[in-house]
Formats: C-alpha cells, structure tokens, sequence
C-alpha cells in the first residue's frame, strides 16, 4: 500500500515531505521518493532512495532542496521490482513529476501508443505512463487542468495521483479514483497526503475528495472538480485525532502502545452510544432503527483480523438477536456467485476502510438487491465508510501496528452494541438481557486493564515458543474465532506457523500433530462448553502434548505434567472473547520480541491492503 504526500507552500518542504512519508511507513513499503520545485529559481530537484524512508531522509539531508512546493511517496511494488528506478515520483522529462497510488490496469496500451509518440521509458512501472500523457496533453493545451483531466480519462484501475509541472510551481493537480486522498489545509499553505496521519502536525483540517474528484491546489486556494468536471464543495473535518497517534511515546513498538490502548480505545467507541442499562439505537445512525428492524439476515464481509472478529459476532447475532448471519471473507464473496437472501443488511468490517477486496464486495453487493449496507470502521474518510449507507466508527484512533490489537477488540464491542440494538428493535432482546448486556459493556474498559496485568507472566510463558516452528490454538463456540485470531497474530509477527481449530475437530485430523514440539493454547473460558474442552485437553495431555491452559480461575483446572495452567479473573461471558484476546496478543508480541522480528511492519505485510 503506497504513500503520498503533497506540499504547496511558501517555506520549503523537503523536511515536511519526508516527516510525512515516516508517518506513513507503516502502510508497508519498499522505496521512496520526493520532488521539489522552486519558483524563485526554476529548480526541479527530485532524490529517490530503493529501502527505507531514513536512507531518503539523509540523501535528502544532503542535497538539500530548496522550494516550497513538492510530492514525495512511499512504494509498495506492483509493477516492476523495487528499485531506485522504479520508485516515484516518476517524471517527463524534466518538467512533469508524479506520484501514484493503486494500478492502472491498462498501462501497457498506453505505454505502447507513448512510445509510438516517442516517449522513452526508464522504469517498469504503471505509473510512468501518467507523467508521460500529462506531457504529450500539455504539448495540445498548455493548460495543467486540463492536461491532467484528459490524462486521468484515459486512465483506468484504481489509483490516487498527484502532478506536479516545473513551469507551474506553486500547484499540485491530484485525482481520486478508487485510492484515498486527502487535502490538508494550512494557512497560506495546504497539504496533501494518501492518509491524513501524514498531516497531523502540520494541520488538523482536511478535505476527503470523493470518487472522481480531481483538486486543483496551491498555496491560498483549493478548487475541487466533480468526475463531471463540475466545481464542487466538500466539507472541510477537523482531525478528531487528541494525540499524535504517530508518536509511540513510552512503548517500544505501536503494536505495544495499541494494545495497552484498549481500555481508553474501547470506553471512545462506546462514548455516546450507551446509556446507563440501554443502547442508543439513534446513535448508530440515522435510519438505523428502520433498517435493524427490518433486517431478517446479516451478511459479514471482510478480511484479515476484521474477519476474524465477524466470526465472533455471528454467535452473537444467532444465539442473542435470533437473527441469521453469515461471514465470509471478502476475496471469496466478491467472486462467488452469492445468493442475497431477502431483507438482507450487508455489514463490512474493516480498520482502514480501503481495503481492495471489501471494498469491491461492498460495490457488488450494492448492485445485488441488499436491503442496506453498513460500514463498522475505524477510519472517517475512507471510502468503505463513503459508500455505505450506514457507518459505525470504531474510534479507536489511528492504529499503525500493521497486526490489528485495538482495531480488533473496538470491532467486537461495536458488533456487541449493533447485535443489542437489533434485537432490541426486533424484540428478540428484552429490557433485562438489554441491561445485562450493557453492563457488561460499561464493565469491559476495566475488565481489559485487569487482563493487560498478566503481562509479565506472558512475557515468561513466552520463552517456550520462542523455538518453536509450529503451534496450534483451540477454542470453542465464540472462542474458535479467537484462537484463530490468536493464531493469526503469532503468524504475522513471530512468523512461526501457527493453526487454530474447533476443539472438537482435534479427532479429526489435526491430534496427528501433537507432540512435544507442537505447544497447544487452549482458550477455556468456564462456560457451558467446559467439560467438552475438558476432553479435548485430556486427548493432548495423552498424547504427550504440551498444553497452555488460558483458563477462567474458577474452572477447577489444576497444574498437570505438561500442562501450565494461566488462571484468568471471571468476566460475564458476554465480554469474555474480547478479555481473553488480550492474553494472546501479548503473547504473540512477546514471542516476536524473543524472535527479533520487525513487530510493526512484519515482513511481507502491508497495514491495508488496496489493491488486489
Ligand atoms: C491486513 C492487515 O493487511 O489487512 C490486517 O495487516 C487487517 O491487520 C487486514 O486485519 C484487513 O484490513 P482492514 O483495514 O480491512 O481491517
């Protein structure tokens, strides 16, 4: 997932350019880049560096451009390999520059008709073509505007863009389609960045463009155009943003600070949304009352962790609302031929709200008669939350760690919340399990405080994966989606293979694993399913397994050979599967601390994935 960010400025930029793109590492990258021209002497100066924004960061140290208007980005390959030619911005001769964010799917015509017009190219990406037509446009119109306009029409894929001419500075022309962009406003000044956590300090005011929009911006004016080509106003957002979430302050990594976030990150998502014994249903949104009443099946969409904590949701809305739910991954759903079921609400899951795959699912879904679609997500401007006909934000503030911590625990109680209100409108939840429910709710902030204390002794129990290259996590009902979140999370950072099954699925197949190298973490909370997992735990313990037992401390377990028993406080059941997350996030990250692993950016993953 690339990064972009943009400058129109009196004072000169280069610092504000690359502070940005740090910002921006998080979203998984592999080189970066930035151009900068001055309108005092004409000087276009672009540095490009393949590897990390800190090497950028002193190549630019050293060249020191001067100017106040520039683009700079950070790349994820696509197209062609990462390199210093590769990376953006990408130019036209020593006039155009431009950076680029998604695919343009059909870049090799393009290529093919620019070389016809003798263009040469000098690196293999998609992006070049851009810089390219804008060129061969200003040689018919000497009009930035519209050159950019023509070029963006040829263009098709999903893409965020930025121009920069030489013979224009002061001006940036960027266009949004399909990729998210945000305008940041100064004073005398204003911004462009591909998250507005580029931004933060430099101003908290900002511009979403919409599908299609193409903004034309300098450094006292910011004029935005329809895909009609129409002048059009969007509505300037203050950054809701208290801290510098870009700022890890005393932890050692934002995957740590995220985590111990949660109290604070959960008691923000159910701010306004609970009074003291009922849900807000209005809260939700408006004309979510109409559409929970109506609604006769739920369809969960999304990927990664977000689809790991629909997983959790589907108990609730069956066994508390009486309501169907399906949940399904969104790269699956989106090229399936799905059946939509009559009064069907379509609810997508997602942190970044960019993500390529749900996204698209949502699109289609749009078209294939669900009665309406929801939005659960933890970023205002994206566009999951644009498109949909509802949105319910996570608040949990900017989350950078590429493995989602806080983003995953919000999503549950937010889930937790739309679960009440819909059977609360349907009926199917009475005014006493509403209150049990809601004060289960009211209690969860402390409740994830108490579990963060176990911090210490995870941090021990850690030491026995550290060697390990396999594992495998259990669960049952509502807690199967936690161990395969608990899974997830080792994987991703530690990078040991990590498994989640069913309990009860052990006999079938996966009990031929067991051994003393294969630990087994068993999520048991005491609920009706004790016993049955009781069993399951004896099929390891026969067979030689070493078990880790997260268990509540009145379950009545007591330490065995081979067995570490992890006595967790009681919760109310309702909020147990997000008390027990915490446990097996410290332990990943802990295990990933032993094993020296890359814990915020782990290798091969990007924070949001949009692209296919
Ligand atoms: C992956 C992230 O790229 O995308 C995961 O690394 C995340 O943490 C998944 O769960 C889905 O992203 P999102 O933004 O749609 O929740």
């Amino acid at each position: 997932m690339c990064g972009i960010v943009g400058a129109v400025a009196q004072r000169d930029v280069a610092e504000i350019l690359v502070e940005g793109l740090r910002r921006l590492e998080y979203r998984g990258y592999d080189s970066a880049g930035v151009a900068i021209t001055d309108s005092a002497t004409g000087q276009l100066t672009r540095v490009r560096r393949l590897g990390k924004v800190a090497a950028l960061s002193d190549a630019v140290a050293e060249t020191n451009p001067t100017g106040g208007t520039g683009i700079a980005h950070t790349r994820w390959a696509t197209h062609g390999e990462p390199s210093e030619a590769n990376a953006h911005p990408h130019m036209s001769g020593e006039r155009i520059a431009v950076v680029h964010n998604g695919i343009i799917e059909n870049h090799q015509m393009l290529r093919e008709q620019l070389q016809a017009r003798g263009y040469q190219f000098h690196s293999q990406t998609d992006t070049e073509v851009i810089a390219h037509w804008v060129d061969w446009e200003l040689k018919q119109s000497s009009d930035l505007l519209e050159a950019f306009q023509r070029t963006v029409s040829q263009l098709e894929g999903a893409y965020g863009t930025v121009v920069m001419d030489k013979n224009q500075p002061e001006r940036l022309i960027a266009a949004r389609s399909g990729s998210p962009l945000v305008i940041g406003l100064g004073i005398g000044e204003n911004f462009l960045a591909s998250d507005q956590l580029a931004l933060l300090n430099v101003t908290r005011r900002f511009i979403y463009l919409e599908e299609g929009d193409v903004a034309d911006i300098s450094r006292r004016e910011v004029t935005i155009y329809n895909q009609e080509g129409t002048p059009v106003e969007r509505e300037v957002h203050e950054a809701s943003a208290q801290y510098d979430a870009a700022d890890k302050g005393q932890y050692r990594h934002y995957m740590q600070k995220e985590i111990y976030e949660q109290p604070t990150a959960l008691t923000n998502t159910m701010e306004g949304r609970l009074g003291s014994d009922h849900v807000i249903v209005d809260a939700i949104g408006n004309g979510a009352s109409d559409i929970l009443a109506k609604a006769q099946h739920i369809q969960i969409i999304a990927c990664g962790t977000s689809y790991n904590a629909g997983m959790v949701a589907r108990y609730w809305f069956e066994s508390l609302a009486g309501v169907s739910c399906d949940v399904e991954i969104a790269s699956e759903f989106r090229y399936r031929q799905f059946v939509t079921r009559p009064n069907s609400v379509l609810i997508t899951l997602s942190q970044s709200g960019e993500t390529a795959d749900t996204l698209a699912a949502l699109r289609l879904a749009k078209e294939r008669g669900y009665m309406a679609t929801m939005a659960i997500c933890n970023v205002a401007g994206s566009s999951l939350v644009r498109e949909s006909d509802l949105a319910f934000m996570t608040r949990a503030g900017a989350e950078i760690g590429v493995a989602s911590t806080k983003a995953f625990t919000t999503q549950l109680s937010a889930l937790l919340m739309l679960v009440t209100a819909l059977g609360k409108m349907q009926g199917s939840i009475g005014r006493d399990q509403e209150r049990e429910i809601v004060d289960a709710l009211h209690h969860l902030p402390s409740s994830i405080e108490q579990a963060l204390t176990f911090d210490k002794a995870i941090e021990q129990l850690a030491e026995d994966f550290a060697d390990k290259h396999h594992s495998l996590f259990l669960g049952r009902g509502e807690f199967y989606p936690i161990a395969v979140e608990a899974a997830l999370k080792l994987k991703e950072i530690s990078y040991i293979h990590a498994e989640a099954y069913a309990a009860g699925e052990l006999k079938h197949g996966p009990l031929a694993l067991i051994d003393a190298d294969m630990p087994v973490i068993v999520i048991a909370p005491n609920n009706e399913l004790l016993e049955k997992l009781k069993s399951n735990i004896e099929e390891v313990r026969a067979r030689g397994g070493q078990l880790y037992v997260f268990a509540d401390q009145d379950a009545g377990f007591t330490p065995e050979e081979g067995m570490k028993i992890i006595a967790m406080p009681h919760v109310d059941d309702i909020i147990a599967p997000v008390f027990y997350t915490i446990p097996m996030q410290q332990l990943s990250y802990h295990v990933a601390l032993i094993k020296g692993t890359d814990v915020d950016q782990p290798r091969n993953l990007a924070k949001a994935v949009t692209v296919e």
